[in-house]
């Protein structure tokens, strides 16, 4: 559920016309819902209310807005974070050092100092020599890193290849049949405390099943490490959770998930901790675009080049993702269409061969559950602008992300002396 709805004849995000916001702030823009953000915080929290102080980490990477953290703060929630960039967004808004969760391949002796003198809640360490880089930081530091090890469970989850995370030839975690030895090596490190294990097995997974059989094999591992004399009191099981783009998507509800969570995990005698992203970002936001112009196709298709291109939403032509794309003032018609916009690559296309609604110049529009992995994949490409962030709640909005224009950028660059 989400509240980007139509309120006589005009598109809202909750009781604000998109028409005002775009008056407002130009286009293209993302629009945030905070009732929707918390809506689904809400919902994610109760679906896991079978167990027992879960610890929910909410994925910055999704959407890593100050305003929206702090939102997300406000809900109670901590943040997974895979930067020192995402680290300082979290304690910006007001997380606790405590409950934020690092995870990343490629956490540089920089940052896992900086989130050790922080007091970072947990490293998710995701090979041995990382481990032993930590614990050396920590012993210079005088400090104790809590810390869990990711493990690469050889799953596939049935996602895009390129947001798929659990197999064995993908980058992330130790191979599981290694974690053994990997676990106990780790665990005699002094300022090293293992507590556990983590996973993620990918992104926008649509099915539970791919989860369940990754969590099984934790289950083992876990009876294994047990065996083996550790101490085992955590254990991270991710994100992933998919959510709906289109019609005929069907994600699991986060209330079957709890309940698959719940049964597999009620032997482990360990606290649960998770990171969702996009379940909780991606309804909550859409980006809000105006037609530049219509131009005729080649077949009976016109294209309807809008002024949001793949710098503002990287998606579609990352992953042939697909966003709904819907006119602010929806007249009841439809048209077929090709929506692109203005960068100079074929990849710039959202849609092919779509039945929308029907719009021209001028018009405005917006692209669906864009609140996930959007504005944060955003980039200047063709020298465009980055692109501005709204929040709405109830009947009054912020800006929460300015619009960088192409001057400012343009200004941050130099000539130097001998090319002058
Ligand atoms: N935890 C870890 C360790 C992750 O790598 C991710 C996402 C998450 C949690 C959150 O996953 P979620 O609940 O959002 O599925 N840019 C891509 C998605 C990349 C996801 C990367 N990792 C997209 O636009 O689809």
């Amino acid at each position: 559920m989400n509240h980007f709805d139509l309120i006589d004849g005009v598109l809202h995000a909750e009781n604000v016309s998109l028409a005002d916001i775009a008056d407002a702030v130009g286009t293209p823009v993302y629009v945030y819902s905070r009732a929707t953000f918390e809506r689904h915080a809400v919902v994610f929290r109760a679906a896991l209310s079978g167990l027992d102080n879960p610890h929910l980490a909410f994925a910055v990477k999704s959407n890593p807005n100050l305003a929206v953290l702090k939102v997300l703060a406000r809900q109670g929630y901590g943040a997974d974070v895979v930067s020192g960039g995402e680290m300082d967004r979290a304690l910006a808004a007001g997380m606790a050092a405590e409950d934020i969760v690092f995870s990343g391949v490629g956490k540089t002796a920089e940052e896992m100092t900086r989130a050790l003198k922080i007091g970072i809640g947990q490293f998710n360490i995701e090979s041995e020599e990382e481990g032993q880089e930590l614990a050396a930081l920590a012993a210079a530091l005088g400090l104790t890193a809590q810390a869990v090890l990711r493990i690469n469970p050889d799953v596939d989850a049935g996602t895009h290849g390129k947001i798929s995370t659990g197999k064995a030839d993908n980058k992330f975690g130790v191979g599981i049949h290694r974690a053994q030895g990997i676990y106990a090596r780790l665990s005699i490190l002094p300022h090293l405390h293992m507590r556990g294990v983590a996973l993620h097995i990918g992104s926008q997974l649509t099915s539970l099943e791919p989860l369940e059989t990754a969590f099984q094999k934790v289950g083992v591992l876990l009876q294994e490490l047990r065996a083996a004399g550790h101490v085992v009191t955590h254990v991270d099981l991710g994100g992933g959770l998919g959510v709906r783009y289109r019609d005929g998507d069907n994600p699991p509800d986060p209330a079957e998930y709890g309940a698959m969570v719940a049964r597999v995990t009620k032997d482990w005698g360990v606290r649960l901790m998770f990171e969702p992203g996009r379940v909780i970002a991606g309804n909550a936001g859409v980006l809000l675009t105006r037609v530049i112009r219509v131009k005729p196709g080649a077949g009976n298709a016109p294209f309807v080049i809008v002024d949001a291109a793949m710098n503002d939403l990287a998606r579609p032509a990352l992953y042939d993702a697909w966003h709904d794309f819907e006119a602010v003032v929806p007249n009841g018609h439809k048209m077929l269409a090709n929506i692109v916009g203005p960068v100079c690559e074929t990849g710039d296309t959202f849609a092919m061969g779509r039945e929308i609604d029907p719009v021209m110049a001028n018009d405005l529009a917006i692209f669906r559950t864009a609140g996930a992995y959007g504005a944060t994949m955003a980039s200047t490409y063709n020298s465009r602008g980055l692109v501005p962030e709204v929040l709405v709640d109830g009947d009054k909005f912020a800006v929460v992300a300015e619009r960088i224009s192409p001057e400012t950028i343009l200004a941050a660059e130099h000539v130097p002396d001998w090319l002058k």
